[in-house]
């Protein structure tokens, strides 16, 4: 069931939605690289590029990933072809400063992901309920190194499937509207 909106806006962003029915079908390799070409065309501050990503794709890499979510979650990131993970760099900034702006650049990033994918027919869900203490052990990241999401990606199941889901309501322009005291 879809959002009724106000006015006409961009077609992937109307229709964009986190699904959990992924088919069984496999992401094409030059659509993958496109997906995440269009992630790295959002701006930043700076221009520092602060997101990163490791993209799993073979069935060792997704169990690696899948070992750290929800029993909840686990059962149908499974059932996704790819899994990327989202990660941010904070530091190796142009200044040698924090980059107090790499979550919300990463954020703006996965965004754009998320709408190339579904101008090419895929379709995201992103989750932020992972082990990101553990995960982060696994990568032996760096302390400038944050992780925010994983998210899944693949072809959309059958319509007979995907119709049991609705469109998450959104808070009106005005509701989300500051206001000075
Ligand atoms: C950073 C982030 C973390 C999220 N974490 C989860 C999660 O742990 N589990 C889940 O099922 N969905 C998760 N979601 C999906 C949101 O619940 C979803 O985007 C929101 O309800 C709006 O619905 P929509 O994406 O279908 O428009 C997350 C989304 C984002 C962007």
């Amino acid at each position: 069931m879809e959002r009724v909106l106000e006015q006409n806006i961009m077609e992937e962003i109307a229709q964009r939605y986190s699904t959990i029915y992924f088919a069984d079908a496999p992401v094409d390799e030059r659509d993958l690289q496109g997906i995440l070409l269009a992630a790295t065309q959002a701006p930043s501050a700076y221009n520092e590029q602060p997101w990163r990503f490791f993209v799993a794709k073979t069935p060792q890499d997704k169990e690696m990933l899948l070992e750290y979510m929800m029993p909840s979650e686990r059962e149908w990131m499974a059932t996704a072809p790819v899994l990327i993970l989202v990660a941010g760099n904070m530091g190796d900034t142009h200044n040698g400063l924090f980059n107090y702006w790499t979550a919300f650049d990463s954020g703006c990033a996965w965004g754009y992901l998320s709408l190339e994918a579904q101008s090419r027919g895929y379709v995201t869900h992103c989750i932020g309920s992972f082990d990101r203490v553990d995960l982060r052990n696994e990568f032996q990241l760096a302390e400038n190194l944050e992780l925010y999401g994983i998210v899944a990606l693949g072809r959309p199941a059958a319509e007979a499937v995907t119709r049991k889901e609705k469109q998450m309501p959104r808070k009106s322009v005005n509701a989300v509207q500051l206001r000075r005291r």
